[in-house]
């Protein structure tokens, strides 16, 4: 197949759409943020961001200067397609690549379903959704990384799931330096999602 064609199916396959959690964390950091005036520009990551959505949600309500990263490449292209606020998008495992307290804002929709092992599949999809034995596989190193990049008086918005453990989740920021609040919760019959806001 020709290596273009290749790249689309990728895209069109094995990218993460927006879903109820992208709006929720998208909106609920959004409001957070508020507008601010022309130089008070705010410097924002989101890691992990799939299609782009929540990065150019973000961009457009805010005025933010957003960069979006992703593991997978297929997912970067995605996103670079749809930028339309001057998104900038960058291929990285989690905060690696960024230098320290870059960033006023950090957000993050990670993988968060614990693995069902007989059901595991070997592809991109999977690594947008799983996060190991517990769901927590990803958030954890996340949680220990990203005060490196954040600046002092910066936040994290973290999108998690009754499934993920939010008590877990909270525990593990406080042992990196991290209050927690919940800004918005959302039911749903199996799972509800929390749009968790971290400050030191
Ligand atoms: C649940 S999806 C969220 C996508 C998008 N932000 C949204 O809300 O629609 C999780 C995303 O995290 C990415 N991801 C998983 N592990 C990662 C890692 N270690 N570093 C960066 N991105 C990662 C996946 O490729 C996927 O795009």
């Amino acid at each position: 197949m020709p290596k273009d064609l290749a790249d689309r199916r990728g895209v069109e396959t094995e990218v993460y759409q927006p879903a109820e959690d992208s709006h929720l964390l998208a909106e609920a950091a959004a409001a957070d943020m508020g507008e601010r005036e022309a130089g008070e520009a705010r410097r924002a990551l989101e890691v992990g961001t799939g299609s782009g959505y929540v990065a150019e949600h973000v961009a457009a309500e805010t005025g933010a200067e957003v960069v979006a990263s992703d593991l997978n490449p297929h997912a970067c292209r995605q996103a670079r397609e749809r930028s339309e606020h001057g998104v900038a998008v960058v291929q990285a495992d989690l905060v690696s690549p960024f230098r320290d307290g870059a960033f006023d804002v950090v957000l993050f929709n990670p993988p968060y379903l614990p693995e069902d092992a007989a059901a595991a599949r070997d592809d991109w999809m999977e690594v947008a959704l799983t996060g190991g034995e517990d769901g927590r596989a990803v958030v954890d190193p996340f949680l220990d990384s990203v005060g490196r990049v954040l600046a002092p008086d910066g936040a994290v918005y973290l999108l998690v799931s009754s499934l993920t453990g939010v008590d877990e989740v909270v525990d593990r920021a406080a042992e990196n330096g991290f209050s927690a609040v919940a800004l918005r919760d959302e039911s749903f019959p199996f799972e509800t999602l929390t749009v968790l806001k971290l400050v030191r």
